[in-house]
């Protein structure tokens, strides 16, 4: 099939193919579609992602599956690979160069492993190494001496590279074998990927889109001087020669014996004895996947013992006794349209890349973050670049660089604001030139992160009052400065957009209720630099009256556990700014009010909560307690009044009983505030807001 009259469409027009008629019609389109993408992905000019590959070769082979007549012999299911057309001389390999079956999952390699323990019932040990991104090669040595190397070509005549592969081969020497076979990957490693561009661009030359790709490039070359400037590098990962699988018995003495005779080899690899821990080093290799100088694209599972890979055989495709396990496809590459700076809580401006939308995962990603300054310069992106994007398991999209190669003369710097964005104060640039922050202490942009985040569940949790509200109440300038949210009435509320009498009386009442939250919510609230959660409860802790607390040193605020040195300052400077000691004040009456009022049930009790409980979690068992007047302590101590005790309590428990403090099971504890008028039991044992 030639490329250039192939059919090309993209996988949605595929996925769109509902009833039996139109599948068949779409079948042979399909198989183009497929074959095209082949013939891009060995000329290194790949068009489409492999996740993307992958899912177009799966959707054709359950199409085939379901309609066998459609399965031709030119189907791509059919043939291993596309056979380059190339000047390279063509040799067969020695056994067929097949390829590995793929999952995605760990309930796919569950399934696998079902698959062969039909073919055999033995116990078996599983290696699990990294799946490297490259293309594959076989070596083969006669009389220990190094003969030919090939390419995969079509599975089972390769390309000849011989002469390209003496300039990336150690010296290896192999002891009285005839004839000795090895194959691997052939890599480019990242850093010398990124030399080699930068020296193509230097010469005015087309650059490479990725390390597979140079290093396919730099292989399939009839001049092998160029293969020897371009530093291939590659790991060996299998003998498949028959007599050599008896002399080594495991597929660990063959790597044993790639040590000792200095062949390279998987730097990492790991014996498992079950599914189980097979996933556990897969996502282990997952986490270091950045850190490697190399790509790799998931792991390989093979049997550890030959004669049980001979036992459990292969299918014409793929052996059963291996997998490749892929890692999920969060890369693609998309362009960067313009840079928004947003203004955050603390004044830092965050650059925000808006881009041309594209799918990761199945998420349509428009913006990412460019993190700040030095970010920007240190990768060189430019508006108008082409850049890598990355969707990792925090869901936040990150732009990991410009793809050079893509650029056409419209790229622009990215300028960095001489002024905020929002209240046009000029900027200042952190001491280590990191961050560009704005100063100004009446910045709008500022006052709507903080009142967000004094609103916030983890705060005050002040339910109705998200990002679209404290913009309003920004921009409507009813709230100026935190304190200000406790001067609202509901008329101001029904005055902004969208809201009504329920919805106005409903976040006046929540506004009103946040007033009895406990101190740390409070401390928390205030959006203190280095204050989470944890460090606003040990000085809740610490200080039951807020005039203490604004009035301490840096010195005495690190005598507290939890406050380091950096913490403390930042509390002090934040005290001594005059307009944040507003809120203190307002928060000073009302927790009169509201702490002196000895109609708190358990206001002299300080808990600890330990085990699991039957009708609530360990949070909403200490909200409750928090609400009923109590403290919290995160220890047991001579201070603790009761420990309450859940399912499975352990060392808490112990503590209580060798210093004599009380022990309250949770019933107990149900009935000490069982009169507090805060909480109701719903149907579902769970506790909530009335
Ligand atoms: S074992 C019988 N191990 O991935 C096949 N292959 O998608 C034995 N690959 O064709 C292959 N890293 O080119 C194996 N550690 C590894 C690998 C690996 C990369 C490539 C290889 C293979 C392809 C399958």
């Amino acid at each position: 099939m030639n490329s250039l009259f192939s059919t090309c469409y993209p996988l949605s027009f595929f996925e769109t193919q509902k009833t039996s008629h139109d599948i068949k019609k779409a079948i042979p389109l399909l198989q183009e579609t497929i074959q095209y993408h082949r013939e891009k992905y060995y000329t290194d000019e790949p068009e489409i992602t492999d996740a993307i590959f992958d899912e177009m070769y799966a959707l054709l082979k359950k199409w085939e599956t379901q309609f066998p007549e459609t399965k031709t012999e030119n189907s791509p299911t059919q043939s291993v690979a596309f056979l380059v057309q190339s000047d390279l001389k063509k040799k067969s390999h020695l056994v067929p160069m097949i390829s590995l079956d793929n999952a995605y999952s760990k309930t796919d390699l569950e399934e696998w492993e079902q698959r062969w323990k039909k073919f055999s019932t033995k116990e078996v040990e599983y290696i699990v190494e990294p799946k490297f991104d490259g293309l594959g090669i076989s070596c083969v040595f006669k009389n220990g001496i190094f003969s030919y190397a090939l390419t995969r070509g079509d599975g089972s005549e390769g390309e000849d590279v011989s002469e390209n592969a003496k300039t990336f081969l150690p010296n290896i020497s192999i002891p009285h074998k005839e004839i000795f076979e090895i194959r691997g990957e052939v890599v480019m490693k990242k850093s010398d990927f990124e030399n080699l561009n930068i020296r193509l661009q230097k010469e005015g030359k087309k650059l490479f889109s990725n390390p597979r790709n140079a290093a396919a490039g730099s292989l399939r070359q009839l001049d092998a001087s160029i293969t020897k400037e371009r530093n291939l590098s590659v790991f060996f990962y299998e003998t498949p020669l028959p007599q050599q699988q008896k002399d080594f018995q495991t597929y660990q003495n063959a790597l044993s014996f790639f040590e000792n005779h200095s062949i390279p080899h998987p730097p990492q690899y790991f014996i498992c004895k079950n599914i189980n821990e097979v996933f556990e080093k897969i996502t282990f290799l997952q986490s270091i996947r950045e850190s490697l100088d190399y790509d790799i694209d998931g792991a390989v599972i093979k049997i550890n013992n030959f004669e049980q890979r001979n036992e459990i055989g292969s299918t014409n495709h793929h052996p059963r006794w291996a997998i490749a396990y892929k890692f999920p496809a969060k890369q693609v590459a998309t362009k960067l349209i313009h840079v928004e700076w947003q203004v955050g809580r603390s004044g830092v401006l965050t650059p925000v890349a808006h881009l041309e939308p594209i799918e990761i995962d199945g998420v349509i990603i428009q913006r990412a973050t460019l993190h700040n300054p030095s970010y920007i310069a240190e990768k060189d992106i430019c508006i108008n670049d082409t850049v890598l994007l990355e969707r990792s398991g925090d869901v936040i999209p990150k732009i990991i660089m410009p793809i050079v190669a893509k650029r056409n003369g419209s790229e622009k710097k990215i300028i960095i604001p001489h002024e905020c964005p929002v209240c046009h104060t000029p900027t200042i640039s952190s001491e280590s030139e990191v961050s560009v922050l704005c100063p100004s202490i009446i910045c709008p942009a500022k006052m709507q992160g903080q009142l967000e985040h004094f609103a916030s569940k983890k705060c005050m949790n002040i339910d109705g009052l998200g990002t679209m509200v404290a913009k309003m109440l920004v921009e409507s300038q009813k709230i100026k400065h935190l304190a200000d949210i406790f001067l609202l009435e509901k008329n101001d509320l029904l005055k902004l957009d969208g809201f009504q009498e329920k919805s106005a009386e409903k976040l006046y009442q929540a506004i009103q209720e946040s007033k009895k939250n406990p101190l740390w919510r409070w401390i928390h609230a205030m959006g203190i630099s280095g204050v989470g959660e944890k460090t606003a409860k040990a000085l809740a802790e610490n200080f039951s009256e807020t005039s203490m607390l604004s009035k301490l040193s840096a010195e005495e605020l690190m005598q507290i556990d939890d406050i380091g040195e950096k913490t403390a300052k930042e509390i002090s400077e934040y005290f001594s700014i005059a307009a944040n000691n507003d809120i203190w004040k307002y928060i000073e009456t009302t927790e009169s009010k509201n702490n002196s009022s000895s109609d708190k049930k358990l206001s002299h009790h300080a808990f600890v909560f330990t085990g699991t409980f039957q009708n609530f979690s360990r949070e909403q068992a200490q909200e409750l307690a928090e609400k009923s007047g109590a403290k919290i302590l995160s220890a047991v101590s001579k201070n603790t009044t009761a420990v309450v005790c859940g399912e499975n309590a352990g060392s808490k428990k112990i503590k209580a009983q060798s210093l004599n403090i009380p022990i309250w099971s949770e019933q107990e504890f149900l009935d000490n505030i069982s009169a507090t008028p805060l909480f109701v039991e719903t149907s579902e044992k769970t506790i909530s807001h009335l």
